[in-house]
């Protein structure tokens, strides 16, 4: 067992606490044991009991701001190819409607990735991966959905899984098989969701499906489709998510919080009656502002009424080829700011705690005794540096699990005195 000590920080904790919404600490210590990965004390450093400071490994922190590892709670990470042909497309006036029901769009991307072996797919993923992790991302949730039949879904589960064993970031895989009818179903989307439902207790067998989403959408897959693979989802356990209310008001958003949904994502059609329902069920509403700008959406979600009900809001990349072809989620803080009229406060729990929410993971999003020490560490003034400044990363260093990140980062940060060990 390992103690570490770090001080000559500040925290953000994130803790609930409606006086101080980012849990604010300044000249702050934190302990964590690197043998459990957990966090041990976080306070104000003249409060600190002596014991702690005991065989610990000190760092000093050089004035930096402390907060929790960031966590993106949807990505599309895992897909062959690319679609800067479509994004021509819509530039000379096709829409994203349009391209999807020419043939292209998301079954454009499974045609790239079933012909991409594993290995092409991991070192593609690699990298949107590790620009993910020098913006401090230290949780990730991947989607399938691009293989869309049982050899291409868990090729891709698989090497989402790999990703976890290649690098220092926790992955939280999501089983998204009916995300659009891949072309051997073309007409036919009540036997694609068959084909789901056959090909999931099996991928659950195989320990790779952590939570099972649907498309809910007039190019996807309607209401009673995405009912049947809930209550398939629901049989094996496995907690639900829904993209829901994208492109139009389907309903989604009623329908996943009476099936109990950790969380229902995009939701700029999401009604009133389905907010309601969100904020009775407990359900996250993730935002996604990548896919709303990279769209050129203008209908925004409903963000006062979300915050009105108390509906957690959360904050993701939505990381994908074809509507937001983007790594970063530190650009989602301002977006979320500047587009969604969030406040600093909301957006950065929204890639903390809510985002925690939005994966069921009670264990991280926030700073306390037993949580996991998944940390970030930021030269900064304050926070709302993170969603003020845009295009700019100051991440100086990240813990997760309790370990130092050995990594480039240390490289471009020479003013932090750092870690002594690795
Ligand atoms: O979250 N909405 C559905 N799926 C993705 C887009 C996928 C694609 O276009 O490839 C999304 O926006
Ligand atoms: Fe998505």
């Amino acid at each position: 067992m390992s103690l570490h000590l770090l001080t000559e920080c500040n925290a953000a904790t994130m803790a609930a606490d409606p006086d101080n919404p980012l849990g604010l600490v300044e000249d702050a210590a934190i302990v964590w044991d690197d043998a459990d990965g957990l966090i041990r004390w976080v306070g104000p450093q003249t409060r600190l009991p002596k014991h702690w400071r005991q065989g610990a490994q000190c760092h000093q922190g050089s004035g930096g701001w402390v907060m929790p590892g960031l966590i993106d709670c949807h990505t599309h990470l895992v897909y062959g190819g690319a679609r800067s042909q479509e994004f021509a497309m819509r530039l000379h006036g096709a829409s994203y409607e349009d391209i999807a029901r020419a043939g292209g769009g998301i079954v454009s991307t499974v045609r790239a990735t079933r012909q991409a072996s594993a290995d092409e797919l991991l070192t593609q993923s690699l990298h949107r991966l590790d620009a993910m992790l020098a913006e401090g991302v230290t949780t990730i949730e991947i989607k399938s959905g691009y293989g869309l039949d049982a050899t291409h879904e868990r090729k891709c589960l698989q090497v989402a899984r790999q990703l976890a064993r290649l690098r220092a970031v926790d992955v939280q895989t999501t089983f998204l098989g009916a995300h659009a009818l891949p072309p051997e179903s073309a007409g036919q989307s009540d036997a694609h969701i068959d084909a789901v439902l056959a090909m999931l207790p099996e991928l659950h067998r195989l320990g790779l499906v952590d939570a099972v989403d649907v498309f809910c959408e007039r190019i996807a897959f309607d209401l009673t489709q995405t009912e049947r693979v809930f209550q398939a989802a629901k049989g094996l356990g496995l907690p639900l998510k829904l993209h829901a209310e994208q492109l139009s008001d389907m309903g989604g958003a009623s329908l996943a919080a009476r099936y109990g949904a950790l969380s229902c994502d995009h939701l700029e059609w999401l009604s009133p009656a389905g907010a309601q329902a969100m904020a009775s069920a407990g359900t996250v509403a993730v935002l996604l502002p990548g896919a709303f700008y990279f769209l050129r959406e203008t209908r925004l979600p409903p963000i006062a009424l979300l915050r009105e009900l108390g509906v957690p809001i959360a904050l993701a990349t939505d990381c994908n080829p074809g509507s937001s072809p983007c790594t970063s989620l530190l650009l989602m803080l301002s977006m979320g700011c500047t587009l969604f009229r969030l406040t600093p406060e909301e957006a950065l729990l929204g890639v903390s705690r809510h985002a925690a929410g939005a994966l069921g993971l009670r264990d991280r999003g926030s700073l306390a005794p037993g949580l996991r020490a998944d940390l970030a560490i930021w030269q900064i003034d304050h926070p709302n540096d993170l969603c003020y400044q845009f295009g700019q990363r100051p991440l100086v260093r990240t813990v997760q699990a309790g370990r130092w990140r050995a990594s480039a980062e240390a490289l471009i940060a020479p003013t932090f005195a750092g870690a002594s060990h690795e």
